[in-house]
């Protein structure tokens, strides 16, 4: 493969070559006797929104989870500004691989349930992972971690503990653990599906504003509304598969009738 796609910019007539951020090829798991995802193909440019939606079980999580490696695809290429994590495709040229702890760098995730840790101040939760993660002296991770407080916007309640917190704030305290470390690719899988409704707005928002920041994002999500305004690709899939996807404008043109049954139905 050779892992660029060429475009021209507008104003030089010379072509140059995007390198993806994020390419999947041919990407299968199995749990058990179980498959769960079949020959997943996804190529991410730098800064693109991606919306992932689809049926419970479709596999969307799954996804998420192989582009960390949280789920280890059994076959399939994973790369990540061309460097390859996964088990690479056979016939390929040779390319440089990378090792866990240079993807968990490069790639952040938000979960549904927020996975703080409740003995730890939203300060501390921040800074953990940076000095696990990156190796970074308590003072140094505490500093970093808190202008990623004040980038959510909870800089005043850096010394508060989860349980002294809302589950919104909660949720953009795990945000600002994952920004804390600088990835170049962030992951949401559901980030407001456990939030009380009236708590989801702050979410969005500092999602939103991250996206603005020029981010590489990865977003599964029933919201429909913030769907249609943040996806740049969107992809629908059922049963383990990549049914259909599309551009900007998607929601209110798929083909298939998989995807317009689902969005009637769900979103
Ligand atoms: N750790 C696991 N062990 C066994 N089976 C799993 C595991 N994780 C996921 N699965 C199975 O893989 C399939 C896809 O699950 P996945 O969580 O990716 O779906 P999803 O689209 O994220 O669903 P939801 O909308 O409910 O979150 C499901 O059938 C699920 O039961
Ligand atoms: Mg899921």
């Amino acid at each position: 493969m050779s892992g660029g796609t060429v475009v021209t910019d507008g104003v030089s007539s010379a072509p140059r070559t995007v390198q993806p951020v994020i390419e999947l090829r041919a990407i299968n798991k199995t749990y058990g006797k179980t498959q769960v995802l079949f020959d997943i193909d996804l190529t991410i440019e730098r800064g693109q929104h991606v919306v992932l939606f689809g049926p419970s079980g479709s596999g969307k999580s799954t996804v998420l989870r192989s582009i960390n490696l949280l789920a280890e695809p059994d076959s399939g290429s994973l790369r990540i500004d061309g460097v390859e994590f996964g088990p690479g495709l056979p016939g390929a040229a040779a390319v440089k691989r990378g090792g866990r702890l240079e993807l968990r760098r490069r790639v952040g995730m938000v979960f549904q349930q927020f996975n703080l840790f409740p003995h730890l101040c939203a300060l501390d939760n921040v800074a953990l992972p940076l000095r696990k993660v990156q190796r970074m002296s308590k003072a140094k991770a505490r500093e970093k971690a808190a202008i990623a407080l004040r980038r959510v916007g909870l800089i005043d309640r850096a010394a508060n503990y989860p349980a002294e917190l809302s589950g919104g704030q909660q949720q953009r305290v795990a945000i600002a653990r994952a920004l804390a470390l600088d990835p170049e690719v962030m992951l949401f899988d559901e980030p407001t599906s456990a939030l009380d409704p009236e708590l989801v707005g702050e979410v969005l928002k500092t999602m939103r504003e991250v996206a603005e920041t020029g981010m590489t994002m990865v977003v599964v999500t029933h919201e429909l509304g913030f769907a249609k305004e943040i996806g740049d690709l969107n992809v629908f899939m059922e049963d383990g598969r990549i049914v259909e996807s599309g551009p900007r404008g998607f929601y209110d043109n798929c083909t298939s009738d998989r995807a317009r049954e689902f969005l009637k139905a769900v979103m």
